[in-house]
């Protein structure tokens, strides 16, 4: 049986599934994210050979230096660029990840802010709270329809095309995506259209949804010269990644009505924000919240322990990352 390290808790139905298969867990007892230094401390007083990481920790070759009886990376996210892939392959670590259960929550998250976005809800209730609200008036805090309007999707894998489904079933969207890899499957089901080009995507949409991972290649996919080909009346929503958005150039597309507004759950620095984003009224800004949901953080504890367990019982943990 094991000896793992949990960065941080998560909650206890992976943690007790991973104790019910006999293994050893330490959590972290820090209420945050252990810096570098403390990660590799923490790892290096016993000889854990496994980790359970959030997205929030970086993953590397020096991490693993201070767990060299680590044979495992149990990633509880879906995304994994916090992990440094070649460096687990060059050690033969194992990387782990929990896709699948947060499409649904995710979803669900990304249309909620492209209606509080299109509709200005966050912004009227900022207004409202304010005290500014002095009565009906039939010019306050106007918005735009989605019925018949475009949904441009930047990524169509799971979350992508569940967004896509959602606005065009319940919403009446016309959808145009974009990816490396066109789905037929979609097309077929939403009557949608395949563009060649992120940039085409960008030209014709009235909201852009991101749903790709963040690679070297879709880092500041959205940068001031992407931005500007958006129509100004089209609003942008990130549920991704913050760095596939320059987030810099994105306030300056904002502030000078570039694009009519925006809504991200991510941020290029997170927690950090951009100079002047948060002070702006046409975006609408969250936590990195699209996938918290009580059902769905179960979940992923879940499928990291399916990992952790499968893994050490010998077989072939079933959600494996290759790079
Ligand atoms: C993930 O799992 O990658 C999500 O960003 C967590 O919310």
């Amino acid at each position: 049986m094991a000896l793992l390290f949990v960065t941080r808790k998560i909650p206890m139905a992976g943690i007790e599934q991973m104790r019910a298969a006999g293994h050893e867990l330490v959590i972290s007892e820090k209420d945050g994210v252990l810096s570098p230094d403390e990660l590799k401390a923490a790892l290096a007083e016993r000889p854990y050979e496994g980790i359970v990481s959030l997205l929030t920790d970086t993953i590397d070759a020096s991490v693993l230096a201070a767990a060299p009886e680590a044979k495992i990376v149990a990633n509880y996210a879906v995304g994994f660029n916090n992990i440094k892939l070649a460096d687990m392959k060059e050690r033969g670590v194992v990387v782990t990840n929990t896709p699948g259960v947060l499409t649904d929550t995710v979803a669900e998250f990304t249309v909620a802010l492209i209606l509080d976005i299109t509709k200005r809800i966050a912004e009227g209730d900022r207004f409202t709270r304010a005290g500014k609200y002095e009565g009906w008036a039939p010019e306050l805090l106007l918005g735009s329809d989605l019925a018949g309007k475009t949904l441009g999707i930047l990524g169509a894998g799971r979350i992508g095309s569940g967004v896509a489904k959602r606005m065009a079933n319940g919403f009446g969207m016309k959808v145009k995506y974009y990816d490396v890899a066109r789905s037929e499957a979609l097309e077929a089901e939403l009557a949608c259209d395949f563009c060649e080009s992120v940039e085409e995507v960008l030209r014709e949409a009235d909201v852009v949804s991101i749903h790709v991972p963040l690679l070297p290649q879709t880092e500041h996919l959205l940068n001031a010269e992407r931005l500007a080909m958006m129509k100004p009346s089209a609003y942008l929503v990130n549920t991704s990644r913050g760095p596939v958005i320059d987030e810099v150039a994105l306030v300056e597309a904002l502030k000078s009505k570039v694009i009519r507004g925006a809504g991200l759950d991510v941020f290029e620095f997170e927690p950090a924000l951009a100079e002047g984003l948060a002070t702006l009224e046409n975006v609408t800004l969250t936590p990195h919240i699209a996938s918290a949901s009580d059902e769905t953080r179960n979940k992923m504890s879940e499928l990291v322990a399916e990992n952790v367990n499968a893994f050490f019982r010998g077989e072939q943990p079933p959600y494996e990352v290759h790079g």
